[in-house]
């Protein structure tokens, strides 16, 4: 893996500082996150204007905000994402790892396999850097069909998962764990980086993330996300009517934000506007290829948090962005 210059006795000593870290909040703190980036309202919190939700709630006592959207650093939103990951993980996996499959490349919740969609071109023989990998279901597709890759995550009980996954089907892929704003590798050294739903609705400085993939790949290479449709950021997180209601505003930059009693985030998502996303690969020196939205399928029944079939017949709510390194 010679684009790769971290080392896996690296990866251990992360994951302990990790756990050493990993002491603030509890799971009670938390909303009803659905861990896709799509905040956690759910639509009870809408009073009577119908602009609810600006304001930090307060918890039932009302001593402390228990989510709200605020202005929060890098830092801050990471120590939170990677402690909500190394805790969900395995409930993580439990709700949803039979429909992503353990060696299967799916980049939404409307069940959108890279198999069918083709976006990342021809992987074989190509080196692909996974960002926010979660249990590297994807990186172990892609490694099926012919590729090297390199699978990273923030969060060591999310890598735990890979691991075991590694084991346990027996298509072992090499695991890094890394914030995607400083990637492990090499500049110019990747000809592919894949995200699904991995990173990019979680980083507030997402600006440096798609800077930080621009680096990593060659010229010519190709970086293609999924996140959050960003105007899923004005509607309650329900895949109920509930969910069809405007409530926030779209031009609203601020992170959701969840927070501990003792007032720490426990969990963090950032949001851009669709301008915004465009904006920040241009600015990054890539070129926009493609904006794929899916749609929701026939006969796709499967809720995953606000996604599901109601809200799917209406608007999207998952975005895949397309680019590309000019060279
Ligand atoms: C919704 S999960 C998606 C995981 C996987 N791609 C999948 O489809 O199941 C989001 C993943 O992003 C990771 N993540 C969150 N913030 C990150 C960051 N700043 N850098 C790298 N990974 C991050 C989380 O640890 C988690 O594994």
């Amino acid at each position: 893996m010679a684009a790769v210059n971290i080392s896996t006795s690296e990866i251990d000593a992360r994951e302990n500082d990790s756990a050493e870290h990993g002491e603030q909040g509890s799971d009670s703190d938390r909303l009803d996150s659905d861990g896709l980036g799509s905040h956690g309202l759910d639509g009870d919190g809408l009073d009577g204007d119908g602009l609810g939700g600006d304001e930090p709630s307060t918890d039932e006592q009302g001593a402390r905000p228990a989510y709200g959207y605020t202005e929060i650093d890098s830092a801050g939103a990471r120590a939170a994402n990677r402690h909500y990951w190394d805790s969900e993980a395995p409930s993580y996996y439990a709700e949803h790892g039979d429909f992503l499959g353990d060696v299967d490349f799916c980049w939404s919740p409307e069940g959108l396999r890279e198999s069918e969609a083709r976006l990342l071109g021809d992987v074989a023989g190509r080196v692909v850097l996974e960002v926010g990998c979660g249990g590297a279901q994807c990186s172990r597709w892609l490694a099926g069909q012919g590729a090297t890759v390199v699978a990273t995550d923030l969060s060591a009980g999310q890598l735990a998962q890979a691991r075991a996954l590694n084991d346990r089907t027996g298509v072992s892929v090499p695991l890094f764990q890394a914030d995607a704003i400083t990637l492990p590798v090499r500049s110019e050294s990747v000809d592919i980086a894949c995200s699904a739903f991995g990173a990019v609705p979680f980083v507030t400085d997402s600006a440096a993330l798609m800077r930080e993939v621009a680096r990593a790949l060659r010229p010519g290479g190709r970086w293609v996300f999924s996140t959050t449709h960003p105007f899923v950021w004005c509607l309650p997180d329900a895949p109920d009517a509930n969910g069809l209601v405007v409530f926030h505003s779209y031009f609203d930059r601020r992170a959701y934000t969840e927070h501990s009693e003792t007032g720490e985030p426990t969990y963090i998502e950032a949001h851009r506007t669709m301008g915004d996303r465009v904006r920040e690969i241009i600015a990054a020196g890539l070129v926009l290829l493609d904006v794929i939205e899916p749609e929701w399928p026939e006969g796709h029944n499967r809720v995953w948090g606000q996604w599901g079939p109601l809200r799917g017949q209406f608007v999207p709510s998952t975005s895949i962005f397309v680019t590309a390194k000019p060279g």
